[in-house]
């Protein structure tokens, strides 16, 4: 009996095991009838490990940016909700992504960001790869001072590589190889905002290294932040600062279709500005959309900004089915503004405001995951005029979950 029951606990569980599937079709609805996701995608563990296996490894989801590995070698460890990965710059300056598991006995290679010099080494027994993830040394394996076997062959035992694509410095991996081809996927966005940035465009953007980068630590599920970044409903309530420059009415829905991502735009966006000193602008944007900036959560896990001066990324580490590390990388366009000297308290004070909106928004997604304990709430309901992307998200996360089931 008691075994009957460990292997209950062991076994994973089946979607309709975990949440009523009827519910996920009722999100479908016309918006002024459909009911939000189910409390058990905000609340339940077995439900977090569903989602990290159908959702996050089904889709192409970020796990970082380009610019915190900047040179060859380095190498930093992510964990993408138990699955140990490995980010590292080869020496062709390409960015790749692996299992960060020995093909030996499964230790786990790294554990700490570094800059490696020629090949990433297990501490176990010292096998060592290159950065391309070849097998290229394993030392003592036919016994002392015989380093190769005739019964072992290296080739066969290379480092499992990720699938990766890097787009406006943001790497995106798709774990399980199932997902269109990055190119396709993106190009809905890509032509939304070729009214402002070419292709050539995209590459101007430079990461500031001085106030370039903050992270956020809140106790929250992962969707809440990506909910709330799909609307401009909470601008009043939760930004009344920001609600003085540029309200609800300056603010307008983006919903791409096919459905992979959702946000707002405002058309009141003024570029920061200090003595005379500004930072530079993207040299082809629409002339008549000179105070359009917009707000795009690419689903599931970045949210990215783009204004006429600045882009940023604001990405999303799931760490535990109410935790949710926040991390915000930002760009300026050229050198001069990223990094130049003159612009360094314009940039301060950019990255200042930019944090201060984000921890506005702390509260009203701490606050949503707090009422999800409540029984009785099911799954809400949504402003049929104010909350159209973020019942897009709602979809999204209801199909991707009921195709995978
Ligand atoms: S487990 Fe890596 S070398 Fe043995
Ligand atoms: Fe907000």
């Amino acid at each position: 009996m008691l075994i009957f029951y460990v292997g209950q606990y062991l076994k994973n569980k089946t979607l309709s095991e975990i949440l009523d599937i009827k519910k996920l079709n009722e999100i479908n609805k016309p918006i002024e009838a459909a009911n939000g996701l189910p409390n058990e995608c905000y609340t339940n563990q077995d439900y977090l490990k569903y989602e990290r296996d159908n959702v996050f490894c089904h889709k192409w989801a970020v796990v970082g940016v380009g610019s915190s590995i900047q040179n060859v070698g380095d190498t930093k460890p992510y964990n993408l909700l138990g699955i140990p990965l490995i980010l590292i710059r080869d020496k062709d300056m390409k960015i790749r992504v692996f299992h960060n598991v020995c093909s030996h006995r499964g230790f786990k290679l790294l554990n700490e960001a570094c800059n490696l010099k020629n090949v990433i080494r297990c501490p176990y027994h010292y096998w060592s790869y290159d950065f391309k993830g070849n097998l290229v040394a394993t030392p003592h394996i036919g016994g002392l001072n015989i380093h190769q076997s005739e019964k072992f062959d290296k080739t066969k035992n290379n480092l499992k590589e990720v699938k990766t694509k890097i787009w406006m410095d943001i790497i995106f991996v798709n774990i399980n190889s199932n997902e269109i081809e990055f190119e396709e996927y993106i190009k809905p966005l890509e032509e939304r905002w070729s009214k402002f940035i070419s292709k050539d465009d995209q590459k101007l953007i430079v990461h500031s290294n001085d106030y370039g980068y903050f992270n956020l630590e809140v106790k929250s599920n992962w969707k809440f932040a990506i909910e709330n970044y799909c609307e401009s409903y909470h601008l009043p309530t939760i930004h009344p600062e920001l609600n003085k420059v540029s309200n609800i009415n300056d603010h307008y829905h983006i919903q791409g279709l096919p459905n992979r991502f959702a946000g707002q735009g405002s058309k009141k966006y003024e570029q920061p500005v200090k003595g005379n000193k500004k930072f530079k602008t993207f040299p082809n944007w629409n002339k008549d959309m000179l105070k359009n900036s917009e707000y795009i959560a690419l689903f599931p896990n970045v949210m990215i900004g783009l204004h006429i001066d600045h882009f940023y990324v604001f990405w999303l580490e799931p760490t535990a089915i109410n935790k949710t590390r926040e991390h915000m990388q930002i760009y300026y366009i050229g050198n001069y503004s990223a990094n130049g000297e003159e612009l360094k308290d314009l940039r301060k004070e950019n990255s200042r405001f930019w944090k201060d909106v984000m921890l506005e928004d702390v509260s009203a997604i701490e606050g949503m995951q707090n009422g999800r304990n409540s029984p009785v709430y099911n799954g809400g309901n949504f402003s049929p005029v104010m909350d159209q992307p973020t019942h897009q998200f709602h979809k999204w996360v209801a199909n991707s979950l009921l195709d995978s089931n």
